[in-house]
């Protein structure tokens, strides 16, 4: 079922498919996924937001060691944030104390800046010259807007509402990915301290479908061909797929997180802010579980990202999933531990 796609953004990219392999920052995200995502005939997307200009380029290098296809570029919109105040920051360790103590980690110290600098990570973005830059959490400013379009890069942006996407049509990106509320995850709404408008994938399609005029790529809960099948017959032109792809060979997902992912088919998964500040789906667990009962100890995105990355680390590298963001869709069913190659083929030949 290799729809040719009729958007004039996909076809220039050649794709064979009209798949994107989704950006997951934080590890799932490796060059082997990447390029081999690309290899396959999708579009494989470096998650580049947590990583600084050299990381984002010597990324770049590896993927294009291991194919000459394209790929994608993602990362976060910034927000200036209100100050954190040290009440908040002796809240928040107060609250997490012993989660650091059981893993035997010290006292936290928490200074700004809480994530990479975008201008830098941009800059970078330009050198590699990628297929195509995505983004999320808001609007890319009109001056990068114009580097980006000098530059001949395409851009995709991220909508939860329509509003979104019409702000991001106007901002003048190429094609927008609509993300239901079904996505694994962060969710892509613009204002992180806004409540979570929770639209789901139909009726985001619905919603959008012959009032936006941009190819539209939809996201969320999609899993198996028919998944594919059902978004591209509401209009969608292309799907970007995450969980999915979670466990194939390829994929850095941890171990902790690869096993807690495959214990069951029936995934229970959740939004929560306890782990960044920011919505985002994952499966249930302790750490998800606990804090949410102390929701005031929760800093805003992106001050509690880097507030909890030593305990995410320190759980990863004790075997444990309890402390561990273990961002997933709500699609259900067996995950694939085969080759990114195979699962495409599989997609897509059904
Ligand atoms: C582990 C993980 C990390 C993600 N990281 C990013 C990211 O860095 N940037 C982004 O735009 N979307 C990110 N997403 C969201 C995906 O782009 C996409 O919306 C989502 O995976 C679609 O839902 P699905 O997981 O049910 O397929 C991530 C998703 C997962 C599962």
């Amino acid at each position: 079922m290799s729809a040719p796609m009729d958007s004039n953004l996909f076809h220039k990219l050649g794709l064979k498919h009209p798949l994107i392999v989704a950006p997951m920052a934080g590890g799932p995200s490796s060059p082997e996924l990447v390029a081999a995502a690309s290899a396959a005939g999708a579009l494989g997307a470096m998650g580049g937001a947590y990583y600084n200009a050299a990381a984002i380029e010597a990324f770049a290098a590896q993927v294009r060691q291991q194919t000459d296809k394209p790929f994608a570029i993602n990362l976060f919109i910034p927000h200036s944030i209100p100050e954190v105040g040290a009440d908040q920051v002796e809240r928040a360790a107060a609250a997490t104390a012993h989660y650091r103590a059981e893993l035997e980690l010290p006292a936290p110290q928490l200074s700004a800046p809480y994530e990479e600098d975008f201008d830098a990570q941009f800059e970078a973005v330009l050198r590699v010259k990628p297929a195509c830059f995505s983004f999320v959490f808001g609007l890319l400013s009109a001056d990068h807007v114009r580097e980006a379009r000098k530059a001949g890069i395409p851009l995709i942006g991220t909508a939860t509402t329509l509003a979104e996407a019409r702000a991001l049509e106007d901002s003048g990106v190429d094609a927008i990915t609509l993300q239901g509320f079904e996505a694994g995850g962060h969710r892509g709404i613009f204002d992180a301290h806004a409540p979570d408008p929770e639209i789901g994938l139909r009726d985001l399609l619905a919603q959008s479908v012959g009032k936006i005029r941009v190819p539209l790529i939809a996201a969320g809960g999609i899993m198996t061909a028919g998944d594919i099948r059902v978004a591209l017959q509401a209009g969608a032109q292309a799907v970007q797929m995450g969980t999915a792809f979670l466990t194939c060979t390829e994929a850095g997902t941890s171990a902790p997180y690869r096993a807690r992912l495959l214990e069951t088919s029936e995934r229970r998964t959740r939004t929560t802010r306890a782990f960044s500040g920011r919505f985002a789906r994952g499966l249930e667990n302790r750490f998800m579980n606990e804090m949410e009962t102390k929701g005031a100890a929760i800093l805003p995105f992106p001050a509690q990202n880097k507030f909890t990355r030593d305990i995410r680390g320190a759980s990863t590298a004790k075997g444990s999933a309890d402390f561990l963001s273990l961002w997933a869709g709500t699609g259900k069913g067996d995950l694939w531990q085969g080759s990114t190659a195979a699962l495409i083929d599989r997609l897509f030949t059904q």
